[in-house]
């Protein structure tokens, strides 16, 4: 049988006949308009690559098809084109940072498979990462937290560190360079802790508050019934559009209790004036608001599924699915809503793999029983780093998955096969080895069944607190 040792699997394939080898410094590249912006055609025989894209990016698609075909591969005509529009992945680098080389090395695998999101999660109640010119102290004292205290993952003394606004720029243009856009997360109006020790006044109680050592939801989140936290955010927001030129900006959503809202005057009294019948819609309010501002600068919100609860956040917002027991979004799509798929169970890459192997990632179909396919724009694996501490435990969790999310982004359900990703995954490893990133070994991500459950109980037994 022929094939082809590429990731992700092109979705077309003719082999012209025997074998040929290229050097791809001698590739003839063009650029035309009747494909499609990420459609390219490349052929690959008589020692000579071709390769038509319906735009510069597609050029680049079809360069990174042909570094992976290798220097002597069978002569093939590869029509290719991708499934779906968004094929991302998330780095938190609030809970642990990453260095700017390391998430270089990220972005490099992440073009290497054809992604074109980075979604940097960059504020969280364990520190807020952005500097802002306008709002200096977020980053200045809300970056530092005294100790860190994830489960089992215990380091003395404080943690901090902000990018500038030069650094963020720097992985805004390498991305550029790679057809990769970077969607920054300011995550509001839950999990900002933070922010909140760096402006008491941002909360509902007004009072003193740390940034968080431990992983975890908390009750202290932004006041929604102060006019004043609108200020904040906005300034805030003005220097992060500043610096990202993303059509979409990430405002968060998840994980806001409301138990601080139903005592605060201030809240309360917002939801009498604008007639809101509970918290939930109070937060549709307050999200609906920051969706104003930032259509007024001509851009986009994403917000995570939990947003949709308030039942009041209209169609153009693109919502993050990752937990939704009650399927909004699946309702959310049938109403002509857009939504990325990031299933928790499926595409969290901060889970052990006993719990997510390979498998169950790779095999998974974004697009849920009930949602119009076309309303599913596409898949982002996600990585959380409260129990990830170092650059080699961060690639050993998210290598192969990222990639078997990157096909599935990629490769349409019909072409794609689990065990020939694996055979493709282990002559692809050498790129990732080249970029600086070693994967977990497949005797991990294909754990037999009685060693995925003790490593699974081994992981979330290291996250529970022992009393002292
Ligand atoms: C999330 O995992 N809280 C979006
Ligand atoms: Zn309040």
């Amino acid at each position: 049988m022929e094939r082809i040792n590429v990731i992700p699997v092109p979705n077309k394939i003719s082999f012209l006949g025997g074998e040929t080898t290229v050097d791809p410094s001698k590739l003839s590249c063009e650029i035309s308009d009747l494909l499609g912006n990420e459609e390219y055609i490349l052929t690959v025989e008589n020692n000579k690559a071709t390769l038509v894209g319906g735009s510069e990016t597609a050029v680049f698609y079809g360069k990174q098809t042909l570094r992976q075909l290798g220097n002597t591969c069978p002569c093939v005509k590869i029509e290719d084109k991708p499934a779906y529009p968004y094929r991302g992945f998330m780095l938190d680098t609030v809970r642990h940072m990453f260095s700017i080389e390391e998430t270089k090395k990220l972005i490099d695998a992440a073009a290497s498979v054809k992604m074109n999101v980075m979604h940097w999660h960059l504020t969280d109640d364990q520190g807020f990462r952005i500097y802002s010119e306008k709002r200096p102290d977020a980053a200045i004292k809300g970056s530092v937290r005294k100790s860190s205290d994830f489960g089992k993952l215990k380091e003395e003394g404080s943690y901090g560190g902000y990018f500038t606004a030069d650094q963020m720029r720097e992985i805004v243009d390498y991305c550029t360079e790679r057809h990769i856009t970077v969607i920054p997360e300011f995550d509001v109006p839950g999990h900002c802790s933070a922010i909140i020790h760096a402006y008491p006044e941002l909360s509902c109680t007004g009072a003193p508050l740390e940034v968080k050592t431990s992983q975890g939801i908390f009750d202290d989140i932004l006041c929604a019934g102060k006019d004043g936290t609108f200020e904040i955010i906005f300034d805030i927001l003005s220097d992060i559009l500043d610096i990202f030129p993303s059509e979409y900006i990430h405002i968060g959503g998840d994980e806001a209790p409301k138990v601080r809202w139903q005592e605060c005057m201030y809240c309360q009294k917002r939801m009498r004036e604008e007639g809101l019948k509970n918290e939930e819609t109070l937060q549709g309010w307050f999200t609906n608001k920051i969706i104003d501002f930032l259509k007024s600068k001509g851009r986009k919100p994403i917000v995570w599924n939990e947003s949709l609860k308030s039942g009041v956040i209209e169609k153009t917002v693109l919502v993050q699915r990752w937990m939704d027991p009650k399927n909004n979004s699946t309702q959310f799509t049938k109403d002509g809503g857009k939504i990325i798929n990031s299933d928790f169970y499926h595409y969290y890459c901060d889970y052990p793999y006993g719990m997510t192997p390979l498998a169950k990632t790779y095999n998974y179909n974004p697009v849920l029983k009930g949602m119009p396919p076309e309303n599913v724009v596409g898949v982002e694996a996600p990585i959380w780093t409260e129990y990830i501490n170092n650059f080699d435990w961060l690639c050993h969790m998210c290598f192969p998955r990222f990639t078997a999310v990157a096909e599935t982004g990629w490769t349409n359900t019909e072409n794609k096969d689990l065990s020939d990703f694996i055979r493709r995954f282990e002559i692809y490893t050498e790129i990732l080895n080249e970029i600086g990133i070693t994967p977990a070994p497949s005797t991990e991500w294909k754990p037999n069944p009685a060693k995925r459950l003790a490593k699974t109980v081994k992981f979330f037994s290291g996250l529970i607190k022992k009393k002292e």
